[in-house]
């Protein structure tokens, strides 16, 4: 029997253009661009059920249906390579998710990251977590196994957080803390987006929460923030009043796979350290750099 603190189900906002990786955007969803021999969304996928979370809410745009697809069984594939005894059969069944457990939720309009978690609402009784693909975490224990031990001791909400340069700060969701205890800082205040003059710390949000069911409410008053969109970090602000919320520096490498460039960043340090590809990678690198 799960305990009520148990967290078995994860929202995965997926809807977003991907304008970034235009025009691959155009046919292909970001999240299924490969990272290796995987699509992104798979590295998200497999941290969840690493850390025991058995159902995936995919909120979705009616042009990217492709994302759960993959998750699907494809039975002509399936029989292609079992009549030529493949050996990649194994790899395409390895990441399936059955189908009671793989909820598919369309977002109709982009109004933002709290209104893709409200979209969820119908199927959260529960604290749930809350992963952001873009963000990829290559860590010993999954990056949101180590909020959900966090949420279970402090009983709180939990956000992901890293420090992150000032430079940067702009581009994230922004704590404010009265009190800190190694990894735990717990939350006061936090902005979305902040001026780097505006920032209250170098401390910002990771995509990774786990977050008690309230949210919901607070998400269904629509209020627009930053960017005119309806933002998760106001409404867990929101959550403050009357519950705890706590920011969790997790331990792990975090690449922003959001851009090129961290897209990349994540292709080149992942084979370094991948028994496939390191020494062919390794090569390639070197001789780049006599160039
Ligand atoms: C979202 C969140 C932001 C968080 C960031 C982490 O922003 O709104 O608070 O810091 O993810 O990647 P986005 O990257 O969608 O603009």
């Amino acid at each position: 029997m799960c305990s009520s603190d148990d967290i078995k189900t994860v929202v995965f906002p997926v809807a977003g253009l991907g304008s970034r990786f235009l025009p691959a955007t155009k046919i292909v969803a970001k999240e299924l661009l490969p990272i290796l021999d995987k699509p992104l969304i798979d590295y998200a996928v497999c941290e969840a059920k690493k850390a025991g979370i058995e159902r995936f809410i995919f909120i979705n745009s009616p042009n990217k249906q492709s994302i759960t697809n993959y998750f699907k069984k494809n039975k002509n594939l399936e029989s292609e390579l079992k009549d030529k005894k493949s050996e990649h059969l194994e790899l395409i069944s390895k990441n399936l998710i059955s189908e009671n457990n793989l909820i598919e939720v369309i977002q109709d309009k982009p109004l933002g990251l709290g209104h893709a978690i409200w979209c969820a609402r119908k199927y959260i009784s529960g604290p749930f977590a809350v992963m952001l693909p873009d963000d990829l975490i290559i860590s010993g224990v999954p990056c949101i196994k180590q909020l959900i031990k966090a949420y279970k001791n402090f009983k709180s909400n939990v956000v992901a957080i890293q420090e992150v340069d000032e430079n940067n700060i702009n581009k994230y969701g922004v704590i404010d803390y009265y009190k800190n205890e190694s990894n735990t800082y717990h939350i006061k205040d936090m902005i979305e987006k902040p001026d780097k003059k505006n920032a209250p710390s170098n401390l910002a949000i990771i995509g990774r929460y786990i977050l008690n069911p309230s949210i919901i409410k607070e998400l269904s008053n629509h209020e627009l923030g930053a960017g005119g969109e309806i933002q998760l970090t106001d409404a867990i602000k929101k959550l403050i009043i009357n519950e705890n919320v706590i920011g969790y520096k997790f331990e792990g490498n975090r690449f922003d796979c959001g851009n090129v460039i961290g897209a990349l960043n994540a292709q080149l340090s992942i084979a370094m350290n991948d028994d496939k590809y390191k020494s062919q990678i390794k090569e390639i690198i070197k001789n780049l750099s006599k160039e």
